[in-house]
């Protein structure tokens, strides 16, 4: 079950777990972009269904847990990969778009755990994974409401990773962290801006930080390269999914700083 399925990340995870003969649930607020999916997924054969959700919404996961329970009697993994970002300051952000950031990027990844957690823990098998970004890890200039909303979903995982290790449960935890990967992020975040007059087209990507942040994911990594990251971090048992591991290294030089003078300047 992938949110976010019809579109990145997300489809770029389904066609790695298709190659895999996994059954797929494609989860997504955009009909348009399930329906596709979902229809070049069974035209290659796999045995997949779509479902409308919104992940911000409670009684939406609810209900994507019945559909997926209805059609396949159970769920293996989970990926709560549904996301939205804007480049914006945390002094002038309006606070709708404030709400609309957390809602869909850190409470999604918060209902699917709740809703889904329960049903793969009583099968006794399975694999529950949020994609986060290096923006959970290292809070970068303009990305203010992305990046607590993306160390919320690390902390989410990491504490259900050390939960379910605890308890030496059989479910196994995975957080994705992304750089810069090659998907349509801006456009279709601008396309869903709660306040923005859906008869209206959506405005174009503007200002240098959201060129800037343009530019750079038109020269990531192809999602189908992360999907595969993605399948092989649940084969081989990895927690955390860096797709540009040698960034790391400036979460150590934050972790640096913060011991030796305490600035944030070092990161
Ligand atoms: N693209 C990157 O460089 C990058 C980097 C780090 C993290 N990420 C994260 O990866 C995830 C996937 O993003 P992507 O880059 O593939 O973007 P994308 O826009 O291509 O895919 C996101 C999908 O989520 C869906 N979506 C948006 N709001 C939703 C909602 N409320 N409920 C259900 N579905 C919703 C969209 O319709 C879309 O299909 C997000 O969590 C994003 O924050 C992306």
């Amino acid at each position: 079950m992938i949110t976010g399925g019809g579109s990145g990340i997300g489809l770029g995870i389904a066609n790695a777990f298709a190659a895999r003969g996994m059954k797929l649930v494609i989860a997504d607020v955009n009909e348009q972009t399930i329906e596709n999916t979902v229809f070049e997924l069974k035209q290659n054969g796999v045995d997949a269904i779509g479902v409308r959700c919104d992940v911000s919404k409670l009684e939406d996961v609810e209900h994507l847990a019945e559909e997926t329970l209805n059609t396949f009697g159970g769920v293996h993994v989970l990926c709560n990969n549904a996301g939205v970002g804007l480049p914006t300051s945390s002094r002038s952000i309006k606070l709708e778009d404030w709400k609309w950031i957390i809602d869909v990027d850190l409470w999604g990844p918060i209902y699917g755990v709740k809703v889904f957690g329960p049903l793969i823990e009583a099968q006794g098998e399975g694999h529950i994974s949020a994609t986060a970004s290096m923006a959970g890890l290292i809070s970068a200039n303009k990305m203010g409401a992305y990046s607590v909303a993306k160390h919320g979903v690390v902390a989410l995982m990491c504490a259900l990773e050390r939960e379910l290790r605890s308890k030496q449960s059989p479910i196994t935890a995975s957080v994705l962290c992304p750089g810069p990967i090659n998907t349509n992020i801006s456009h279709n975040s601008l396309a869903y801006r709660p306040e923005r007059d859906p008869t209206l087209a959506p405005p174009k990507v503007s200002g240098a930080k959201g060129a800037s942040i343009q530019a750079a994911l038109e020269e990531g990594m192809p999602p189908n390269e992360v999907g595969e990251l993605v399948a092989s971090a649940i084969e081989n048992d990895k927690f955390w999914v860096l797709t540009h591991p040698w960034w790391a290294k400036g979460v150590q030089r934050q972790l640096d700083a913060l011991r030796d003078d305490q600035s944030l300047t070092k990161a």
